[in-house]
């Protein structure tokens, strides 16, 4: 008896030891070193001593050290990764690569949409986070490619202060629907406009040699059923709608690597798809860089991951097993010979970045400086969509717009809703960030009317008839309205049971965090809100966050004015105030359209083994089926107005290597000054194969002040009007007249058109 009371005693301290000493290395989680010893590598100054350089080391190594190269870290690590995040709510990063022997460093990983997600401590000890930026479609709805750069240029240095040289960024699926869950990490439904955005992201970040991991690879357009959806696709499909913004970041941005997607394209997983992997990326796109997989439950078999040219299984070991790759290549599934091309394609990679000059130092100080902070609230500003501005009569007596709202001081401003006072950047799950602080929208607003000397009062709409005898005595009513992390974002319940609910065709039971919307439409309680209050006061605003389209039919009508706020970063709150006071005009116009009812988007749901993108989605299909949409793609509102006159051909005839030349005045008639955002599409009409009416192919955002002219010139290279002949398996361009469209968006009222022609 005594004896098996203290074998058990020795048991439990055995155990206790182990958790005390697995809590420890928890706790004491350091950053792996990433940088290249320089003294020990010749200069490398040309590709092909790079490729040399790169071959020369995979040589040097053993089949051991290769397959380790083609991992995260052990799975055992995962503890660190998981106990982190839980116990000390930390976002590591996660590591990768590495061999001392032969003097390589480790590189590590983190996310990063809007801004670094994982959360360094500084030197001092001091647990200040990263600057947060509004989310990526926020941004899209910027139209602002400058802007875009700004930004990355601010989270590539943060990133690399923070240890980081690989990130998960930038997202780029497109939006083919817009209840899906992630869609506030991507920039658009346009594959055009994501290209133009993701290509900034991609090159900003690698200016600062992080290496830029451009994802999800590819078709991921839903969320709940990611895991076990396959995506079926025709190849015209697949090459002109899902992949011209992941073409554009590998051949324009030479971006140093691809995440694979979670969900299968045309019957196989992205991480076993060769046809993505190795025939598209590699043979016809000429990648050379690295992809690794999306995490933890993205990988599938070892030997097809080889045979489809996945470099990297990331963030642990799971099916590049040693065990499994030395018996593969006995069995002649593989050779040695296609693990030392995978390991080159990662290593080439990383000496290519690691060892190239620094434009400048990463000390912590430079993480969330005064001017990136003020870089977020530009954005915020820059990105906001004023949808609606009724001209409502008001206190001065005459027909004036709702916005913005006069400088008046003793009044009293009333900011209603759930969502008035809370810190909601949106997701939590990896574009989370940690930062400093957060404006919320009410914060904002009192402390811009805190010098007009006005009362502003908070009011969570927990009882309409409080709300509502507010919004009537009030002089300025702002209702905030829209989603947190918990209606939209990445789907965080455990994946068993959201792939059995998929492959069940239903959900998973009560939502705890993200997923695809279950309907466009507000919740219950916000349309409810808007609809008692709506017609309270003339002065009344509804600003609404989120990260994508909604389903405003039944309360559009009502509300005197709709401004589109997003997720708009850290200091969105006194972004707000500035647009709603009239401080900054609002330039921000639609990354996607908005239609009447739910029914006009294609076929989506979040519960499916099976789905197929078909060629029209979002403008292209209204266009296409005369649908009138809400709210048409390129729309945005301004306190000013602004003429489109004079739209000019310069090159009437081209060929096709030619580039298209086109020329447009813009003036601001209005009295305040502005930013528009002139966007150019093409026309096919007279094509022979069925083509989308238009396509959005340049676009340009400036300033102009009151009563100034400008004009601007947009261009198109002819390569950019080709289709894509899946017969012929090549890209042609129609000899034919094609239409041009300029203008303020993509509704025909608002183009000139003009046409030229490809001879
Ligand atoms: C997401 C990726 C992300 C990765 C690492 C995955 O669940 O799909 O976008 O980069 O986690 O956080």
């Amino acid at each position: 008896m005594k004896k098996s009371i203290k074998i058990i005693g020795y048991i439990l301290f055995a155990i206790v030891v182990f958790a005390v000493f697995i809590l420890y290395r928890i706790y004491d989680y350091q950053l792996e070193p990433i940088a290249f010893d320089k003294t020990k590598f010749a200069a490398v100054d040309s590709d092909e001593k790079l490729d040399n350089l790169a071959r020369d080391l995979v040589k040097q190594m053993s089949l051991d050290e290769k397959i380790e190269q083609l991992y995260g870290r052990p799975m055992s690590d995962a503890l660190i990764f998981v106990g982190n995040s839980a116990i000390f709510d930390r976002a590591t990063a996660m590591f990768a690569g590495g061999n001392e022997r032969l003097n390589i460093p480790a590189y590590a990983f983190s996310d990063g949409p809007r801004g670094v997600r994982a959360n360094k401590e500084r030197s001092s000890g001091d647990k200040l986070g990263v600057t947060s930026f509004p989310v990526s479609m926020a941004r899209g709805a910027s139209w602002d490619i400058g802007l875009e750069s700004q930004i990355y240029d601010v989270i590539g240095k943060e990133m690399r202060a923070s240890g980081i040289n690989y990130t998960g960024t930038p997202t780029i699926n497109l939006l083919r629907h817009p209840a899906w869950g992630r869609a506030q990490e991507v920039y658009s439904e346009d594959p055009w406009l994501m290209g133009e955005f993701g290509l900034a992201a991609v090159n900003a970040l690698q200016h600062h040699n992080v290496m830029s991991c451009a994802k999800h690879f590819a078709l991921n357009s839903i969320e709940n059923s990611r895991f076990v959806v396959d995506v079926d696709v025709d190849e015209r499909t697949l090459r002109e709608v899902y992949l011209p913004h992941f073409k554009k970041v590998v051949q324009e941005g030479q971006v140093a690597s691809l995440m694979s997607s979670y969900n299968k394209v045309l019957g196989e997983y992205a991480s076993n798809n060769r046809y993505l992997l190795t025939d598209i990326l590699r043979d016809e796109w000429g990648f050379k860089g690295f992809v690794s997989s999306d995490w933890f439950f993205g990988t599938y078999d070892g030997i097809a991951s080889i045979q489809a040219g996945l470099n990297v299984e990331m963030p642990y070991q799971k099916v590049y097993q040693v065990d499994t790759i030395k018996q593969g290549i006995v069995d002649g599934e593989i050779t040695e010979a296609d693990i030392d091309k995978l390991v080159f394609d990662t290593l080439r990679t990383q000496l290519k970045f690691g060892l190239a000059q620094d434009p400048m130092a990463y000390p912590d100080s430079i993480i969330a400086t005064a001017d990136s902070i003020e870089l977020t609230r530009i954005a915020a500003e820059k990105s906001m969509v004023l949808l609606k501005n009724s001209k409502v009569k008001n206190g001065h007596s005459k027909n004036r717009p709702v916005l913005p709202f006069a400088k008046d001081s003793n009044k009293t401003v009333a900011v209603i809703g759930r969502l008035a006072d809370m810190e909601n950047l949106g997701d939590t799950g990896s574009s989370k960030t940690t930062e400093p602080y957060v404006v919320t929208p009410f914060e904002g607003i009192r402390d811009y009317n805190k010098k007009l000397g006005n009362k502003v009062i908070l009011d969570n709409a927990s009882d309409l008839i409080t709300s509502k005898a507010l919004a009537e005595k009030a002089d300025q009513v702002i209702i905030v309205v829209g989603y947190t992390h918990v209606e939209e974002g990445e789907f965080l319940l455990a994946s068993e049971e959201a792939n059995k609910a998929a492959k069940q065709g239903k959900r998973t039971g009560p939502k705890t965090n993200g997923g695809d919307r279950e309907t466009l439409k507000l919740n219950p309680e916000d349309e409810a809100l808007i609809k008692a209050l709506a017609k309270t006061n003339d002065n009344l605003v509804v600003v609404y966050v989120g990260g994508s389209a909604i389903d405003l039919s039944s309360w559009d009508s009502e509300a005197p004015a709709i401004l589109f706020s997003w997720y708009s970063g850290m200091e969105g709150g006194n972004a707000l105030a500035n647009i709603l006071y009239g401080d900054v005009n609002p330039s921000g116009k639609l990354p996607f359209s908005i239609a009447k009812q739910e029914s006009d988007y294609p076929y989506f749901t979040p519960y499916t083994e099976q789905i197929t993108y078909g060629y029209y989605h979002g403008y292209t299909l209204f266009d296409k089926e005369n649908i009138e949409p809400a709210y048409p793609f390129g729309f945005g509102l301004s306190y000013s107005n602004y003429g489109y006159s004079n739209l000019t051909i310069q090159t009437p005839e081209l060929t096709s290597s030619d580039t298209l030349k086109v020329t447009v005045t813009v003036t601001n008639n209005g009295k305040v000054a502005g930013e528009e955002v002139v966007q150019l599409y093409l026309g096919f009409d007279n094509s022979t194969v069925d083509r989308p009416v238009k396509l959005l192919r340049d676009f340009d955002k400036f300033h102009l002040n009151v009563g100034e002219s400008k004009t601007v010139n947009l261009t198109v290279d002819a390569k950019d009007m080709a289709w894509y002949n899946p017969e012929a398996k090549a890209w042609e361009i129609e000899k034919m007249i094609y239409q041009v469209y300029v203008g303020a968006s993509s509704a025909k009222q608002d183009l000139l058109i003009s046409e030229f022609t490809i001879i």
